[in-house]
């Protein structure tokens, strides 16, 4: 199924009726709409504006068209800031208060705002909750994304030294655990508890370890009610919400999620892989500029689809040069049909296309919509079409979700400790998450994102590219599942309270893997080091532990003979980063191991299966022949795949 983001407070009453005749037509089922409209429907405290919004979605609805309704809080209107000014949030390095003129300007930890989002979420769910018409819910808009999780104010200070309270009970546990002797950083009370910003230095890791934490839980505590306020009063409606990565939002997602219906992601690979390839050599960006980066975009899918393990939506699909990233090219013709195909293809139910057409005004005027200004189309049209039509006919929603033997481990704990101790600057928690499931894609084999407690039992291969914290419950579970064990170095390095485990790293690992780190060195990224494995040359660098290898068996070796990688039983433990040659050849003898079967096809193409279907997507700008089967059963496209083409043949 198909749909668009719509801002009928955008354009004259007069247009709403030919727009909805034209999304019909185009074969859309559902428009977004309302998401920024707080100052629309709320001109004046409490002097609610209806009229407007009644028509537009009668206008929508008439067209045959279903619509998504969204609470407006990421946009608290100016006059609510004039009265309660304490709901903006502060700025974490300079200490002052982000200002009202953009959006996402509202602090979690304030009370103010919570009442006053629950107030607005309660108008809107009682007039339009059991409308036939308005058939879900998104709540708010990408949630923490331009950096909002954490908030510097005095409202969020008195709130952690609350939270505190209740996780530690007592002052002394806390400076305890926090190894507050050090430097004389002890408290005597919790109300002299700071937040860790502004300080002349450094400070206390376990300080902003547990204000991370404190930051995701008022996320989850700002969102859970409103999630309930839509639920009271639109009974029988599905409520979403359009994420952003876990590794952005600095929140945990798994628990964000775990209240929805099923979870949205907003799909913009050409702005990601811009920013993503900062600073990556020019050729590399280039080769990627106009059609993403072929992992960028699925590795979100993959994310978003594992924080509930099921289908998802990508609420906002990007349709031309967008206005945000460094540089904003025009995607290459066909990519547009190649990233809803692709969107598909990793478990997508639904693909909106954001947005309707092109705002001549305000902050994202230069960003393209399916309709340019002037209302002609843009080159993202027949494309959608296209892609409409190959979803029908391949008939890819009613395919299974793919079945994935491999599994990555995953969980925002990872990110946390990689943003706060950076020992190297080459170690950074998505780029080796990143590689590691760029490696596995290359082989073409499906991908799942579990969390820590999640279900381990359907996969073969585990891989834990950074996994610091972990707890006694995992090393249970990790004994209990039958699948092989992948940790990437850095696993089980920290206690969950941010000091190192006395017994030295991995920590609690130990026990599936009885082996010491005896210490770390951090390598610049180009400054790499020899790593050999299977009478192979390969690279170690960035992050390279020395490990006391125990008895266990000793599976790769750096220049100077010493242990890089071990392996007791069906635990292996990586000391090192590595290039991504080795963890190709790796992964391959890995799955090989393991009876997973593989796909590999060249640098740029990537194989994805859903249900009885196998796709294959070329991102280059070349023709690829595709060693297929002779026997197989084409579906699409053809052996030859086209530049940035797509072929479909059934699985055996
Ligand atoms: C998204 C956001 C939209 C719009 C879009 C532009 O992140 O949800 O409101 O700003 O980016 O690409």
């Amino acid at each position: 199924m198909f749909g668009v983001c719509y801002y009928p407070e955008h354009w004259p009453e007069s247009q709403w009726n030919q727009d909805a005749t034209m999304m019909a037509d185009l074969g859309l089922t559902y428009v977004r709409i309302g998401e920024f409209a707080w100052s629309r429907i709320e001109p004046s405290p409490g002097q609610y504006t209806f009229d407007w919004l009644d028509t537009a979605i009668a206008t929508l609805n008439s067209a045959g068209l279903k619509v998504v309704m969204c609470t407006p809080t990421a946009t608290p209107p100016k006059w609510l800031i004039d009265s309660y000014p304490e709901i903006l949030p502060v700025d974490l390095e300079t200490g002052q208060t982000r200002g009202f003129g953009s959006r996402r300007h509202y602090d979690f930890s304030s009370a103010v705002y919570l009442r006053e989002s629950l107030r607005i979420t309660e108008v809107l769910a009682r007039r339009y909750g059991d409308q036939d018409g308005v058939v879900g819910w998104q709540t708010d808009n990408e949630l923490c994304c331009h950096d909002t999780a954490l908030s510097g104010s005095k409202v969020a200070q008195q709130a952690f030294q609350d939270w505190c309270r209740q996780r530690y009970v007592d002052i002394n546990q806390l400076n305890t655990d926090w190894g507050n002797v050090f430097w004389s950083m002890e408290y005597r009370d919790f109300r002299e508890i700071d937040l860790p910003i502004l300080a002349v230095t450094e400070t206390n890791p376990a300080h902003r370890l547990a204000y991370r934490r404190f930051s995701s839980d008022q996320v989850i505590k700002y969102h859970n009610p409103m999630v309930e306020m839509i639920r009271a009063h639109a009974p029988g409606k599905f409520i979403t919400h359009n994420f952003i990565p876990m590794n952005e939002t600095a929140v945990d997602n798994f628990a964000l999620a775990a209240p929805l219906d099923f979870t949205s992601y907003d799909n913009y690979p050409l702005g990601r892989t811009d920013l993503l390839l900062t600073g990556a050599p020019t050729e590399e960006l280039r080769r990627y500029m106009r059609t993403g980066h072929p992992d960028f975009a699925t590795y979100y899918h993959d994310q978003t689809r594992g924080l509930l393990n099921r289908g998802f939506w990508v609420m906002e699909q990007q349709p031309g040069p967008v206005n945000w990233a460094n540089n904003n090219p025009r995607p290459a013709p066909g990519m547009i049909r190649f990233w809803t195909l692709e969107a598909f293809a990793h478990g997508a139910d639904c693909v909106c296309y954001f947005r309707w057409r092109q705002a001549p005004f305000a902050q994202e005027q230069m960003h393209a919509g399916l309709l340019r200004p002037d209302n002609s189309k843009t080159e993202a049209w027949p494309e959608a079409e296209q892609a409409m039509a190959e979803v029908a006919l391949l008939d890819i929603r009613n395919q299974p979700l793919q079945a994935a033997s491999v599994a990555i481990v995953t969980g925002v704990e990872g990110q946390w400790v990689s943003d706060i101790e950076k020992q190297g600057e080459a170690y950074d928690f998505n780029n080796v998450q990143l590689s590691y499931y760029s490696a596995l894609r290359e082989l073409g084999v499906n991908v799942d994102f579990i969390a820590v407690d999640g279900d381990f039992s359907p996969y073969k291969l585990i891989i834990a590219p950074s996994l610091p914290i972990i707890s006694e419950r995992f090393i249970e579970k990790c004994k209990a599942s039958t699948a092989q064990f992948i940790f990437g170095p850095r696993a089980g390095a920290k206690t969950s309270e941010f000091s190192y485990p006395t017994n030295l790293p991995p920590g609690l690992l130990q026990k599936l893997i009885p082996i010491r780190v005896l210490s770390v060195e951090t390598l610049r990224a180009d400054c790499h080091e020899g790593l050999s494995w299977n009478n192979h040359q390969y690279q170690s660098g960035s992050w390279c532990e020395q490990l006391d290898a125990g008895d266990t068996e000793v599976v790769a070796r750096y220049d100077n003979s010493e242990p890089a990688i071990v392996r007791q039983d069906r635990f292996t433990y990586m000391g090192t980063l590595t290039n991504k040659e080795f963890l190709g050849d790796f992964f391959q003898q890995q799955c090989l191991d393991a009876q997973i079967k593989t796909y590999h096809f060249g640098e740029d193409i990537r194989v994805s299966q859903r249900g009885n279907l196998l796709f294959a997507f070329n991102y280059s700008d070349q023709p690829q022949n595709l060693p297929l089967d002779p026997e197989a059963k084409l579906l699409l496209g053809n052996k030859t795949i086209e530049p940035h083409g797509v072929t479909v043949w059934q699985a055996p």
